[in-house]
């Protein structure tokens, strides 16, 4: 509405002025609108109340678009995160974190790209079109036509603009990506780093690195500087061509002085449309590209194939059957037709040679990958048959690698299971893992911070929290897989009393190198190469005279040194 009221404000004061007529409209109106100033006025007034109501819908317009783009981006997140929790290790293996994180940020803002901004601009673009080039038709078609020639020109440029900006700022991410990665992990490694000397070996890496970010920058500033002269000079094309030919127009008496302002409003008024078309396009061919790459890790299927058996204790044991195993994407063989039965209620022992398959028991037990040959059976019924998540509630397992959250010390040990029956047990696991003393000499107790920006735990302490960690929930089959390794004998031997309290309710398997961890186990299997080469229990062992029983002296030697 605002250019033909600017024309009708100019027409009729010229009217005013030259002729000394009054414009139609103006008689009807009240005698202070029928002077020159009055016209000015009214259309003043006009302009600022449609402006407003401009601005009112843009608001709405907003509220509406755009936060519903924020909803669906929160949906999208919370979906891909779920997902990537039920992938299995197969799939961890293939990808890389940072792949993982870049699509569950970078690609779901360029995704919330297209269903927010591109969206609203899309109608707004469209409505704008028909509705400006409708009343320029109507006013006079063959001047809007000629003045049109520009517009065409001036989107098609926009888009192969902004899609070589796009492409450059895409590039120009990855390599600030390249930069974080590369001082997150220099720094992470800073006393390495220090103690071979080795800073002006990196400072020139990150020089080389950075150097890449700079010209790229640069490069798209070149890109920048051409676009917006460009933009308004096909702007300015128009605006001359209005001038041109509607000045002629004037002058046979077939356009207005009017006209010609309202025909320029109406250019500039085109022009953030048609520029937001090249905009728009590239956004939804980005947001399109990026939804691909989603779908693509939300189509890959969660690898554990998991039954329907609830499973509340273990009544009789756990069974390996002649198993195989082979990790994904290799061809040689981790375990080679092992065999044993775990009694509930027992102690177990795992020994062997680093690299012999030992932790590589412990996954299978949890589940975090299944026999390539062979079965595993508890209670009798393949594992395959149980609910995983039901299954793993019986199991605390602790990992040879430990992994520490940035969060409280009692965030650490509740992990996952924050409820009044386990927070009961806390006390009880500090005490058991022998994390009491310590714990009282941290500055906040419980609730000191770890890792990041808190306190760094001990290599020691750290497995003793994460045994705290499986303590406290009071697991039906305690799982260690070298837990004890950072301790003291000391200590080990106060964590393994107290942990025997519990010893005619509780299954324990425990994975180690020390045979004075294992030998009080009711059964202990020696394995070497993802083979059982001896198995028995300790005393049985020793009188085989075997490798085992080599071991223990070699090992009791040191002991006494
Ligand atoms: N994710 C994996 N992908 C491929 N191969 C693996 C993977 N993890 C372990 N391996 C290989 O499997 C073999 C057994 O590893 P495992 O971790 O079970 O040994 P381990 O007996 O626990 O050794 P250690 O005493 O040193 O802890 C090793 O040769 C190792 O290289
Ligand atoms: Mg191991």
């Amino acid at each position: 509405m605002i250019p033909p009221i600017v024309r009708e404000s100019i027409d009729g004061v010229k009217l005013l002025l030259e002729k000394n007529e009054l414009p139609n409209y103006a008689k009807k109106l009240p005698s202070y609108f029928q002077t020159t100033t009055g016209i000015a006025l009214l259309a003043g007034l006009l302009l600022l109340g449609f402006a407003l109501l401009k601005g009112v819908s843009m608001y709405i317009m907003r509220m509406t678009i755009i936060i519903m783009s924020r909803h669906i981006e929160y949906e999208q997140k919370n979906d891909i995160f779920r997902h990537y929790q039920k992938l299995g290790q197969s799939f961890y293996g293939k990808n890389y974190t940072g792949d993982l994180m870049n699509r569950i940020s970078d690609d779901v803002s360029k995704v919330r790209l297209f269903t927010g901004p591109a969206i609203m601009y899309a109608l707004n673009l469209s409505c704008m079109i028909i509705l400006v080039v409708g009343l320029m038709l109507y006013t006079n078609a063959e001047i809007t036509l000629y003045v049109l020639i520009p517009l065409p020109i001036l989107a098609v440029t926009i888009y192969l603009v902004s899609d070589a900006m796009n492409k450059k700022s895409d590039k120009i991410q990855q390599k600030l990506s390249n930069i974080t990665s590369f001082v997150q992990e220099t720094f992470a490694g800073v006393h390495v780093l220090k103690s071979y000397a080795a800073e002006d070996y990196f400072a020139s890496d990150f020089e080389k690195i950075n150097e890449e970010y700079k010209n790229d920058n640069i490069d798209l500033v070149k890109i920048n500087g051409v676009f917006m002269p460009v933009v308004l000079g096909l702007v300015g094309l128009s605006i001359l061509i209005t001038i041109y030919v509607g000045g002629n127009a004037v002058v046979d008496g077939s356009f207005s002085l009017g006209n010609i302002v309202e025909f320029i409003i109406y250019v500039n008024m085109l022009t953030w449309p048609v520029a937001s078309l090249g905009y728009v396009t590239s956004l939804v061919q980005r947001g399109a590209a990026s939804q691909k790459r989603i779908d693509e890790f939300m189509n890959v299927k969660p690898d554990l194939d998991e039954g329907e058996l609830v499973i509340t204790s273990l009544q009789n044991s756990i069974e390996f059957v002649n198993v195989f195993f082979q990790y994904p994407e290799t061809d040689s063989w981790v375990l080679r037709d092992i065999s044993f039965k775990i009694k509930t209620n027992t102690k177990f022992g795992i020994i062997g040679t680093t690299g012999s398959g030992k932790s590589t028991i412990a996954k299978l037990l949890v589940g975090v990958y299944r026999p390539t040959k062979g079965q595993i059976l508890v209670d009798g019924k393949p594992i395959e048959d149980y609910n995983r998540s039901k299954l793993n509630e019986l199991f605390g397992y602790v990992a040879q690698d430990i992994f520490l959250f940035s969060e409280t010390l009692r965030d650490n040990i509740l992990f996952g299971s924050a409820n009044s029956s386990v927070e009961k047990n806390l006390s009880y696991a500090i005490r058991a893992a022998a994390l009491d003393v310590e714990i009282a000499n941290f500055p906040n107790g419980l609730e000191t911070m770890l890792g990041e920006r808190g306190i760094t735990l001990s290599g020691g302490q750290k497995q003793r929290t994460a045994i705290a960690r499986a303590l406290v929930k009071k697991p039906k089959i305690l799982l260690i897989d070298d837990g004890l390794s950072a301790v003291d004998t000391k200590t080990e031997v106060a964590i393994k009393n107290s942990l025997s309290i519990h010893s005619n309710e509780q299954t324990f398997i425990n994975i180690s190198h020390r045979i004075s961890s294992v030998q009080d186990c009711e059964h202990i299997i020696f394995l070497d190469e993802g083979v059982i080469i001896e198995e028995g229990n300790h005393q049985n062992l020793l009188y085989k005279k075997g490798i085992y029983a080599e071991l223990f002296d070699k090992q009791m030697m040191v002991a006494e040194d």
